[in-house]
């Protein structure tokens, strides 16, 4: 398909609308209930909208009106059962019921890397636009929220105009989000921005009103939330902007890593003093296996290949750069371990048969049960290449570690994982493994030898517990 160059539009004021529903306020629908919709459809209703959650799948619909959510998010499942028995919220696979709810409905939906190339793949998007559009029998407004290339609303726009009579008046807007998983509930409720992106005051207006409660809420803590109305290519390149600088800083201090390595300093004390300078600040800038997950990484491509149709490809180039310094840390961990193990890398990288290694963390991150591009597993794939015997554990996110990667040895708690180790990767900085006992696991290890791929372990302890130790960037 092809997305129309965007049209820049001027910025209209916030007018008082009424929801087309009736209702006082908007009532909303979030289309696409994964990470992102259920945690805004659960979230909204305790904000004390009404709201209605949809989804193709029904397992997955069947499970939230049950009470469960589907992922492992921190705080979220008891909004859900709240907000279900409060008669607030509720979940459908029927999209012509979702249309006839919703004064705005959210687009929520994934939008992965395609299987042909690094741009994004806007199937699903596609779907669920049209299959909405096709339903809608008044005015409502659809607002996209998936992470998505530039130009995509105008063409989402272009959609719907062909799929509703144009006398209905249905309109578009775009207001990205910026939740993290792990954080997603917080981030829901208490986010630092709200962008949208709309052409008319009543879109403005019918999203001011389906942000009211955000703002109401932050009013009662004594917070603000700024608000940045713009024009919609505007409000799509905030999002991808935001993450290819969180992914840029990752990677800068991944590089200062590997010149540490080669030059004998510390990266953890580096990132320490120049994020001291309130210019710099010291967030995103912890070196070790560098970022994963669903939205990062494929989102730097995305951006790129979007850039390159639109004749700008050279202003991200860097990105390229980004994405190789984040991806050469996970052969790092490869080379740590065959150094610690005494095994000589060969052509084809090093042979580490005979080995038993045990891997602390599937997870792209900690706090989610997200394996999704998820460095841990990669290395633990790579460990597995290698001829090594790799035994898996993670505090929440075996059961996606088995499904992705089945061909590893997966064990019921760390315990387990480590005995009779000659070596442990800490991949995913869980707090179960930044607190272990290193005294304790040096009993049950066949070799005391640790590779710290996040820098989460203090090195004098374990030293001084008779281990041999090797973090990323350190000495
Ligand atoms: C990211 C963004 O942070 C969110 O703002 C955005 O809304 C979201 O993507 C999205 O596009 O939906 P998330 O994927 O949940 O959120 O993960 P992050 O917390 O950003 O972490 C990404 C990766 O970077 C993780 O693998 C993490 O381990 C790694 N990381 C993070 C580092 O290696 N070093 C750091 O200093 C920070």
């Amino acid at each position: 398909m092809t997305i129309p160059y965007p049209n820049t539009q001027p910025v209209p004021a916030i007018a008082a609308v009424t929801p087309p529903s009736g209702a006082s306020r908007p009532r909303v629908t979030f289309l696409g209930t994964g990470y992102l919709g259920a945690t805004y459809a659960i979230c909204y209703a305790e904000l004390g909208y009404e709201v209605l959650g949809f989804d193709v799948d029904a397992d997955k619909i069947a499970k939230l009106n049950a009470g469960e959510v589907p992922i492992h998010e921190p705080g979220l499942d008891e909004l859900l059962r709240r907000n279900l028995a409060a008669g607030r919220l509720r979940f459908s696979t029927n999209i012509a019921e979702t249309a006839e709810f919703g004064d705005v409905h959210f687009i929520c939906v994934g939008t992965p890397q395609r299987a042909d190339g690094m741009g994004a793949d806007l199937s699903y998007v596609e779907a669920s636009v049209t299959g909405l559009a096709q339903h809608l029998t008044r005015k409502a407004l659809i607002v996209g929220k998936s992470t998505v290339p530039v130009g995509t609303a105008e063409w989402v726009e272009q959609l719907v105009g062909k799929h509703t009579p144009a006398d209905l008046g249905v309109e578009v807007a775009w207001s990205p989000e910026f939740l993290q998983e792990g954080f997603a509930v917080d981030d829901v409720l208490r986010p630092n921005r709200i962008v949208v992106g709309v052409k008319s005051e009543w879109a403005n207006g019918m999203l001011y009103a389906a942000h009211k409660g955000v703002f109401d809420l932050a009013a009662t803590e004594d917070r603000e939330v700024p608000l940045v109305v713009t024009d919609f290519a505007t409000a799509e390149l905030v999002k991808v902007a935001a993450n290819a600088f969180l992914a840029t800083k990752i990677s800068f201090i991944n590089a200062m890593a590997e010149v540490c390595e080669a030059s004998g300093g510390d990266v953890t004390q580096l990132a320490k003093a120049i994020g001291y300078d309130p210019r710099i600040g010291n967030r995103f800038l912890q070196a070790g296996l560098g970022f994963g997950g669903a939205c990062l990484p494929k989102d730097i491509r995305a951006f790129q290949a979007r850039a390159q149709e639109l004749g700008a490809g050279e202003a991200l180039r860097f990105l390229h750069e980004v994405d190789l310094i984040n991806l050469r840390r996970r052969t790092r961990v490869l080379q740590l371990a065959a150094d610690l193990l005494g095994r000589r890398s060969g052509p084809a990288g090093p042979d580490l048969s005979g080995t038993r290694i045990a891997v602390l963390g599937a997870t792209f991150k900690p706090n989610t049960d997200d394996v999704r591009d998820a460095p841990a597993l990669a290395v633990a794939a790579l460990l597995h290449k290698a001829g090594a015997n790799v035994h898996v554990y993670d505090p929440q996110g075996m059961e996606n570690a088995r499904r992705a990667v089945p061909e590893l040895t997966y064990e019921p708690d760390m315990a387990e994982a480590v005995t009779g180790a000659d070596l442990v990767c800490v991949l995913t900085e869980w707090a179960d493994f930044r607190n272990a006992d290193p005294s304790h696991l040096g009993d049950l290890v066949a070799g005391r030898r640790i590779v710290d791929a996040r820098n989460c372990l203090d090195p004098a302890l374990w030293t001084q517990a008779g281990w041999e130790y090797r973090g990323m960037g350190r000495p």
